[in-house]
C-alpha cells in the first residue's frame, strides 16, 4: 500500500456518431476531448471513500462495485482505508463521458494505492463492470475513450470481445462546438433501455436504422481522414435524422439543431440523449464557427469550443 497520495486523471468524450447502435453491435466513432476529471486518492484512518460534491450516494455504491471487483480479482481480503477526491471539469449526466472518467480514474487510482500494477486492459476491465452497474447494459465505447484518449474506432463485438483502433489522423476538422440543450432529466440507463424497447417491439425498422448508423459511421471516418468538411457536416446531419427516429432527441433540442442545419451547419446529439427536456451536449459544426457563436448569444444558450485530447487515462503521480 502506497503511504502517500496517488492522483490519476482522465479526459472526457463525445460521440461523433453511432451512440445507442453501438450497444448493438455496430461501430462508434468517439473522441476524447480537452476535458478533465481527477481523482487524488490517500491513505486515511477512516475510511471516508469517494467524494465529489451532490454525488456522494452515486459515488458510495460505485466504490462498493469497483472495491469488490478489485478484491476478487487479486484475491484481497480487505482494502486499507482512504479518502479520495474527485475534482472535474466534465459536466455530470451531459453525454461527455463523467462517469467512464469517473470509473476509469478512480478504478486506476485504487490499483496504484494498492501497489498492483495496471494497464489500459486491466483498468478497462475493472471499470466496465463499474460501468455495467449503473449503465445496465454499455457498450464500453466510453470508457475505451477516455482510457485510450484520441479519436477512437469502437465496437462491441460480443460482451467478451470490444475491438477500438485508435485513428491517428491528422484531420483539419477542428471547428468542433458544444451547445447547451439542458441537461437530460433521463439517465443513460433508462435511454438506453427505451431504445431497447424500441427494438423490442419494432426489431425490422430499428435493424434498418442501426444499419444506416453503420454505414454513416464508416462513411465520417473517412470524411474525417480526408478533412472533408463538407461531408463531415453531411454525415452528422444523417446520423442525427436517425437518431431522432430512435426518439433520443428532444423537440427543443431538435429546434435548436434544425436552426443550426438553416444557418449552413450541422449539429447532433452525442451520447444517450433525452427526450423529455434537454438532451445534454449537442455537438455542433460549422465552417465558420462565429455563427453558431451569434446564434448560441442571441437564443441564450451556452457554447464552446472543444478540442481532441490526445492523451487518455494519466497517472498525475508516480
Ligand atoms: O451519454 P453517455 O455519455 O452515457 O453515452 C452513452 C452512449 C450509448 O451508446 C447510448 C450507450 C453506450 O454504452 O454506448
Amino acid at each position: 500500500m502506497k503511504n502517500r497520495s496517488v492522483t490519476v486523471s482522465a479526459p472526457g468524450k463525445i460521440h461523433l456518431l453511432g451512440e445507442h447502435s453501438v450497444v448493438y453491435g455496430k461501430p462508434a466513432l468517439l473522441t476524447a476531448i480537452n476535458k478533465r476529471l481527477t481523482v487524488t486518492l490517500s491513505p486515511s484512518k477512516t475510511n471516508t471513500g469517494f467524494t465529489l460534491e451532490g454525488q456522494e450516494k452515486t459515488i458510495a455504491a460505485f466504490q462498493n462495485v469497483i472495491e469488490e471487483t478489485i478484491k476478487d480479482m487479486y484475491k484481497l481480503k480487505t482494502i486499507p482505508p482512504y479518502t479520495a477526491f474527485v475534482s472535474s471539469n466534465i459536466p455530470l449526466g451531459y453525454g461527455l463521458g463523467s462517469s467512464a472518467a469517473l470509473s476509469a480514474a478512480a478504478t486506476a487510482a485504487l490499483l496504484t494505492f494498492l501497489d498492483i500494477p495496471w494497464d489500459e486492459k486491466s483498468v478497462f476491465n475493472i471499470s466496465y463492470l463499474g460501468e455495467k452497474h449503473f449503465h445496465g447494459n454499455p457498450s464500453g465505447g466510453d470508457l475505451a475513450t477516455v482510457i485510450e484518449g484520441g479519436l477512437l474506432y469502437f465496437r462491441k463485438e460480443f460482451e467478451f470481445l470490444k475491438s477500438f483502433s485508435p485513428l491517428p489522423f491528422a484531420t483539419t476538422i477542428e471547428n468542433f462546438l458544444i451547445i447547451d440543450s439542458g441537461k437530460p432529466t433521463e439517465s443513460t440507463k433508462e435511454m438506453v433501455a427505451k431504445v431497447g424497447d424500441l427494438e423490442k417491439n419494432f426489431p425490422k425498422q430499428i435493424a434498418e436504422i442501426f444499419n444506416k448508423q453503420e454505414v454513416l459511421t464508416k462513411q465520417l471516418v473517412l470524411a474525417f481522414k480526408e478533412s472533408d468538411e463538407q461531408n463531415v457536416m453531411t454525415i452528422l446531419k444523417q446520423g442525427e435524422e436517425n437518431l431522432e427516429k430512435l426518439g433520443v432527441v428532444s423537440k427543443k433540442s431538435q429546434g435548436i439543431i434544425r436552426s443550426i442545419e438553416k444557418l449552413g451547419g450541422a449539429s447532433k446529439i452525442s451520447g444517450a440523449g433525452g427526450y423529455q427536456n434537454g438532451s445534454g451536449m449537442l455537438l455542433a459544426y460549422h465552417s465558420d464557427p462565429e455563427v453558431i457563436y451569434k446564434f448560441a448569444k442571441i437564443n441564450n444558450l451556452n457554447v464552446e469550443k472543444i478540442q481532441i485530447e490526445k492523451t487518455g487515462l494519466r497517472q498525475e503521480n508516480i
